[in-house]
Protein backbone atom coordinates (compact mmCIF):
# COMPACT_ATOMS: atom_id res chain seq x y z
CA UNK A 1 0.00 0.00 0.00
CA UNK A 2 1.61 3.12 -1.33
CA UNK A 3 1.13 6.31 0.95
CA UNK A 4 -0.25 9.44 -0.98
CA UNK A 5 2.75 12.43 -0.97
CA UNK A 6 1.83 14.85 1.72
CA UNK A 7 -0.04 17.95 0.37
CA UNK A 8 1.54 20.44 1.95
CA UNK A 9 4.97 20.65 0.47
CA UNK A 10 3.80 20.78 -2.77
CA UNK A 11 1.74 23.32 -2.69
CA UNK A 12 4.15 25.07 -0.65
CA UNK A 13 6.67 24.93 -3.39
CA UNK A 14 3.67 26.05 -6.55
CA UNK A 15 3.10 29.04 -4.00
CA UNK A 16 6.53 29.70 -4.13
CA UNK A 17 6.88 29.43 -8.08
CA UNK A 18 3.86 32.08 -8.07
CA UNK A 19 5.68 34.23 -5.73
CA UNK A 20 9.12 34.03 -8.01
CA UNK A 21 6.89 34.54 -11.14
CA UNK A 22 5.14 37.80 -9.31
CA UNK A 23 8.65 39.02 -8.00
CA UNK A 24 9.88 38.74 -11.83
CA UNK A 25 6.94 40.64 -13.34
CA UNK A 26 7.54 43.29 -10.73
CA UNK A 27 10.81 43.94 -11.20
CA UNK A 28 10.59 44.06 -15.29
CA UNK A 29 7.78 46.33 -14.53
CA UNK A 30 10.08 48.80 -12.60
CA UNK A 31 12.89 48.31 -14.98
CA UNK A 32 10.31 49.45 -17.81
CA UNK A 33 9.21 51.93 -16.10
CA UNK A 34 12.79 53.54 -15.19
CA UNK A 35 13.42 53.20 -18.94
CA UNK A 36 10.11 54.77 -19.88
CA UNK A 37 10.48 57.62 -17.87
CA UNK A 38 13.92 58.32 -19.33
CA UNK A 39 13.21 58.30 -22.56
CA UNK A 40 10.25 60.70 -22.13
CA UNK A 41 13.03 63.15 -19.75
CA UNK A 42 15.30 63.00 -22.76
CA UNK A 43 12.74 64.38 -25.49
CA UNK A 44 12.17 67.41 -23.17
CA UNK A 45 13.68 70.12 -24.25
CA UNK A 46 15.53 71.82 -21.17
CA UNK A 47 16.15 75.15 -22.98
CA UNK A 48 12.84 77.01 -22.71
CA UNK A 49 13.14 76.12 -18.82
CA UNK A 50 16.93 77.05 -18.29
CA UNK A 51 16.35 80.65 -20.06
CA UNK A 52 13.04 80.74 -17.46
CA UNK A 53 15.47 79.67 -14.42
CA UNK A 54 18.12 82.21 -15.05
CA UNK A 55 15.40 85.32 -15.69
CA UNK A 56 14.41 84.35 -11.89
CA UNK A 57 17.66 84.42 -10.99
CA UNK A 58 18.57 87.34 -11.89
CA UNK A 59 15.29 88.77 -10.89
CA UNK A 60 15.59 87.56 -7.65
CA UNK A 61 18.92 88.50 -7.03
CA UNK A 62 17.74 92.02 -8.19
CA UNK A 63 15.40 91.89 -4.99
CA UNK A 64 18.13 90.38 -2.86
CA UNK A 65 19.84 93.80 -3.91
CA UNK A 66 17.24 96.03 -2.97
CA UNK A 67 16.72 94.74 0.43
CA UNK A 68 20.03 95.01 1.16
CA UNK A 69 20.47 98.33 -0.32
CA UNK A 70 22.79 97.70 -2.74
CA UNK A 71 21.11 100.00 -5.42
CA UNK A 72 24.46 101.27 -7.12
CA UNK A 73 23.85 101.24 -10.71
CA UNK A 74 26.75 98.73 -11.04
CA UNK A 75 24.54 96.69 -8.50
CA UNK A 76 21.98 96.80 -10.77
CA UNK A 77 22.96 97.18 -14.41
CA UNK A 78 24.37 93.53 -15.09
CA UNK A 79 21.47 92.09 -14.00
CA UNK A 80 19.50 94.54 -16.40
CA UNK A 81 21.72 93.52 -18.94
CA UNK A 82 21.66 89.55 -18.31
CA UNK A 83 17.49 89.59 -18.12
CA UNK A 84 17.81 92.13 -21.76
CA UNK A 85 20.44 89.68 -23.30
CA UNK A 86 18.47 86.62 -22.75
CA UNK A 87 14.90 87.90 -23.81
CA UNK A 88 16.41 87.73 -27.20
CA UNK A 89 16.28 84.31 -26.92
CA UNK A 90 12.74 84.03 -25.55
CA UNK A 91 11.45 83.07 -29.48
CA UNK A 92 14.00 80.49 -29.49
CA UNK A 93 13.42 78.74 -26.77
CA UNK A 94 9.46 78.60 -27.52
CA UNK A 95 9.41 77.79 -30.98
CA UNK A 96 5.83 76.63 -30.57
CA UNK A 97 4.10 79.60 -28.78
CA UNK A 98 6.47 81.88 -31.32
CA UNK A 99 4.26 81.21 -34.10
CA UNK A 100 1.14 83.25 -31.58
CA UNK A 101 1.77 87.49 -32.40
CA UNK A 102 0.34 87.39 -28.36
CA UNK A 103 3.69 85.44 -27.32
CA UNK A 104 6.04 87.64 -29.83
CA UNK A 105 4.01 91.11 -28.58
CA UNK A 106 4.70 90.24 -24.42
CA UNK A 107 8.51 89.19 -25.63
CA UNK A 108 8.68 92.63 -27.00
CA UNK A 109 6.95 94.32 -24.85
CA UNK A 110 9.44 92.45 -21.74
CA UNK A 111 12.38 93.82 -24.13
CA UNK A 112 11.38 97.30 -24.62
CA UNK A 113 10.86 97.56 -21.25
CA UNK A 114 14.64 96.14 -20.14
CA UNK A 115 15.88 98.62 -23.12
CA UNK A 116 14.42 101.38 -21.83
CA UNK A 117 15.53 100.61 -17.93
CA UNK A 118 19.16 100.14 -19.34
CA UNK A 119 18.92 103.69 -21.09
CA UNK A 120 18.46 105.17 -18.32
CA UNK A 121 19.41 102.52 -15.34
CA UNK A 122 18.44 103.31 -12.05
CA UNK A 123 20.63 104.76 -9.53
CA UNK A 124 19.04 104.43 -6.42
CA UNK A 125 16.58 101.82 -4.59
CA UNK A 126 13.82 104.02 -5.71
CA UNK A 127 14.78 103.31 -8.89
CA UNK A 128 15.59 99.84 -8.78
CA UNK A 129 12.31 99.10 -6.76
CA UNK A 130 10.28 100.47 -9.53
CA UNK A 131 12.49 98.73 -12.56
CA UNK A 132 11.88 95.96 -10.57
CA UNK A 133 8.08 96.65 -10.30
CA UNK A 134 8.28 97.30 -14.19
CA UNK A 135 9.99 94.08 -15.12
CA UNK A 136 7.52 91.99 -13.19
CA UNK A 137 4.31 93.14 -14.93
CA UNK A 138 6.19 91.75 -18.06
CA UNK A 139 7.19 88.47 -16.36
CA UNK A 140 3.45 88.30 -15.21
CA UNK A 141 1.72 89.29 -18.33
CA UNK A 142 3.58 86.71 -20.55
CA UNK A 143 2.54 84.01 -17.87
CA UNK A 144 -0.84 84.98 -17.50
CA UNK A 145 -1.05 83.99 -20.99
CA UNK A 146 1.33 80.75 -21.96
CA UNK A 147 2.70 79.67 -18.80
CA UNK A 148 -0.37 77.47 -17.29
C1 LIG B 1 7.30 86.21 -23.54
C2 LIG B 1 6.87 85.29 -22.52
C3 LIG B 1 7.56 85.20 -21.18
C4 LIG B 1 8.18 86.20 -20.46
C5 LIG B 1 8.36 87.66 -20.83
C6 LIG B 1 8.64 85.58 -19.25
N1 LIG B 1 8.30 84.25 -19.20
FE1 LIG B 1 8.68 82.94 -17.69
N2 LIG B 1 7.68 81.49 -18.68
C7 LIG B 1 7.13 81.61 -19.93
C8 LIG B 1 6.55 80.35 -20.33
C9 LIG B 1 5.87 80.05 -21.65
C10 LIG B 1 6.77 79.44 -19.26
C11 LIG B 1 6.38 77.97 -19.17
C12 LIG B 1 7.65 77.18 -19.47
C13 LIG B 1 7.47 75.68 -19.48
O1 LIG B 1 6.78 75.17 -18.59
O2 LIG B 1 8.05 75.06 -20.37
C14 LIG B 1 7.49 80.21 -18.24
C15 LIG B 1 7.90 79.68 -17.03
C16 LIG B 1 8.61 80.36 -16.08
C17 LIG B 1 9.10 79.77 -14.86
C18 LIG B 1 8.90 78.34 -14.41
C19 LIG B 1 10.00 77.52 -15.06
C20 LIG B 1 9.91 76.04 -14.75
O3 LIG B 1 10.94 75.49 -14.32
O4 LIG B 1 8.84 75.45 -14.95
C21 LIG B 1 9.78 80.76 -14.19
C22 LIG B 1 10.50 80.64 -12.85
C23 LIG B 1 9.72 81.95 -15.00
N3 LIG B 1 9.00 81.68 -16.14
C24 LIG B 1 10.30 83.17 -14.65
C25 LIG B 1 10.20 84.32 -15.42
C26 LIG B 1 10.66 85.63 -14.99
C27 LIG B 1 11.33 85.92 -13.66
C28 LIG B 1 10.37 86.48 -16.01
C29 LIG B 1 10.64 87.97 -16.08
C30 LIG B 1 11.91 88.47 -15.68
C31 LIG B 1 9.74 85.73 -17.06
N4 LIG B 1 9.63 84.42 -16.66
C32 LIG B 1 9.31 86.27 -18.25
C33 LIG B 1 7.10 82.75 -20.70
C34 LIG B 1 7.63 83.98 -20.36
Amino acid sequence: MSTPAPESPKSGSASMRYFFIWLLGLVIGIIATVMLVRAWQARQDPFPKAIMTVQKFHMTALKHNLEQNRCAATDTIPHLQTLRRTADDLESAFPDLARDDRFVKHASDFRRVLDASLASPPMNCAGVKQAIALIDDQCKACHDDFNK
